[in-house]
């Protein structure tokens, strides 16, 4: 396959960048299959709890798309833990990066928070303060994440629920996905509109 001969970007001239530019179009378009991919990391090793977080985050989609939360919502659901097998410590921010190109801000501000939030059910038991995401109280996401962890997230350990499989989900995910990232991506300009000092 055609590849840039640079060695490093000093090098680089406009059609290398239209070149990686063709092929970085392709790899975003195959996100949504690596994305998912990732999530099956999560499957195996339950950490002590009822189930592992692979049936956890099934569970969460399956439970916030039978309470009719909209699409994004449930993708949302699904991929929320995401981030735990790399980013134990901070997993939060890695399903809200993921995610955030493409979602309402407001959701992926649930998503950024919903670990303290869902502290409420947990915090006290570590000699925390379970009520900290009240200093969140007034921000326009509240409402949401907490409803996002209370119906939700915190709900979905139950080994007995029938979550739906993960193939319920794909279509959904290509789609949440499969939208063009805010703010678009930067597109090679043409030879003839390059900038004076381009060598
Ligand atoms: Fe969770």
């Amino acid at each position: 396959m055609k590849q840039a001969r640079f060695r490093n970007f000093g090098e680089a001239q406009r059609d290398d960048w239209a070149l990686i530019d063709a092929r970085f179009r392709d790899y975003i378009d195959d996100a949504p299959r690596r994305v998912l991919a990732h999530l099956h990391n999560l499957a195996g090793d339950h950490h002590g709890y009822p189930v592992d977080r692979y049936e956890h985050c099934l569970q969460t989609a399956t439970r916030a798309l039978r309470d009719g939360a909209d699409e994004e919502m449930v993708v949302c659901a699904l991929l929320h833990d995401i981030g735990d097998d790399l980013a134990p410590a901070n997993h939060a921010e890695v399903a809200a990066a993921i995610l955030e190109p493409f979602i309402d801000p407001l959701n992926a501000w649930m998503i950024r928070h919903h670990e303290l939030f869902q502290g409420y059910h947990y915090r006290h038991f570590f000699g925390q303060d379970r009520h900290a995401r009240e200093q969140y109280r007034d921000h326009p996401a509240y409402e949401r994440t907490v409803r996002f962890c209370d119906e939700w997230d915190q709900a979905s350990f139950d080994p007995d629920y029938d979550s739906l499989p993960l193939e319920h989900f794909v279509p959904m995910v290509e789609r949440v996905l499969g939208r063009a990232p805010r703010g678009g991506l930067p597109e090679p300009l043409p030879k003839e509109s390059l900038p004076e000092e381009t060598p």
